[in-house]
């Protein structure tokens, strides 16, 4: 495929690679690249780097003991921040002058790795692309053979709802690993939580604990299913597909409980900055749910009233709310 050349276009109008009409959030706007690196600083301050798993990425990404130049597959690289370090905004620069500087991106942490980025639209606002870095339009949910064997590291982050069938795209991601390669799962997972963790999705509006953002969140999860995308209950499953397949070995998993704003008693200063910028990035996602939530047939006027409420609780921090993040990894069983 002639990456220069997209030949459909999604739902939004924007050029894609495939007909790949599931994914529910715009990849190619401005202001969703914004919250999408405001996430990504979330992530990063959150397990103190771009990865989870140091000792098995950087094994993996070591040209001395794999042989060979490596190869880092990014799939749904949204910003491409992940794969290489994009424009910081100024709020980011002002608020984590610190964090920031101690970023270090993957193609610029490994110079001696070809770092890939793969989405269904290219990404827009990079100012600096390295040598060992490149971006191509592609399906997930479509053929992988091209990558076959290709990479050490596949890090898939916040793509689940944008993929109809997950356990078939890990069987692809094991014939795109080398063997000792690791795979590398993130997403938030499907619901908000109260302050007590638990999830808010079927609280009735009438009863106390109610919140217009888990309310919202929920529409959009039915609107996306609606479309035919899937639910990010699929996370429950990473661990369990990974295992169950004789191509990965390692599984582990870890999650997250991130108050959405650090309203929390005793937070460090690392999860503080990681409740602070979840709740940016909660903020902004706001005004893209309202025309997906249309288009699943939702009542504007409803759409309105919680879009404001959910606003509101986002900036008292009230009532208190959690979200949970997975964090999911193992690594391709050496070749028979
Ligand atoms: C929420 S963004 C996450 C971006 C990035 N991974 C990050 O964590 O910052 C999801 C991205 O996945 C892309 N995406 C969704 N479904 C996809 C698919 N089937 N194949 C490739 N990319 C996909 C979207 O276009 C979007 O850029």
């Amino acid at each position: 495929m002639d990456p220069s050349k997209p030949v459909y276009s999604d739902a939004l109008g924007r050029p894609s690679a495939s007909q790949s009409v599931v994914y529910a959030l715009p990849a190619d706007a401005k202001a969703e690249n914004y919250r999408l690196n405001v996430q990504h600083d979330m992530l990063k301050v959150l397990v103190g780097g771009l990865y989870i798993v140091p000792d098995l990425v950087k094994k993996a990404l070591d040209p001395a003991q794999r042989g060979k130049r490596c190869g880092v597959l990014d799939v749904g690289t949204g910003s491409g921040i992940w794969s290489v370090k994009a424009e910081p905004s100024l709020l980011r620069l002002a608020s984590y002058a610190s964090l920031w500087a101690r970023a270090v991106e993957m193609a610029k942490e490994f110079p001696d790795a070809d770092v890939v980025g793969m989405d269904l639209v290219n990404p827009v606002n990079l100012t600096e692309i390295p040598p060992n870095c490149r971006f191509e339009i592609g399906d997930a949910g479509l053929d992988w053979s091209r990558y076959a064997g290709a990479f050490d590291v596949v890090h898939m982050r916040s793509v689940s709802t944008g993929i109809k069938d997950f356990k078939a795209v890990l069987h692809n991601v094991a014939q795109t690993l080398r063997s000792q390669g690791v795979i590398l799962l993130v997403s938030p997972t499907a619901w908000v939580y109260s302050e007590t963790k638990e999830s808010l999705h079927d609280r009735d509006q009438d009863k106390p604990g109610w919140s217009a953002m888990a309310a919202l969140n929920e529409a959009i999860r039915h609107a996306t299913l609606k479309r035919g995308g899937a639910s990010a209950t699929v996370t429950d499953h990473w661990a369990g597909w990974l295992a169950e397949t004789p191509f990965y070995t390692n599984v582990g998993e870890r999650e997250f409980w991130i108050p959405i704003g650090p309203w929390k008693e005793g937070l460090d200063e690392s999860e503080r900055a990681a409740a602070e910028l979840l709740r940016q990035s909660a903020i902004e996602v706001l005004s893209y749910f309202k025309p997906k939530l249309l288009a699943g047939g939702f009542d504007e006027d409803l759409v309105d009233r919680w879009s404001l409420a959910a606003k509101k609780e986002l900036q008292t921090m009230e009532p208190r709310l959690y979200m949970l993040w997975k964090f999911t990894w193992a690594t391709r069983t050496p070749e028979p």
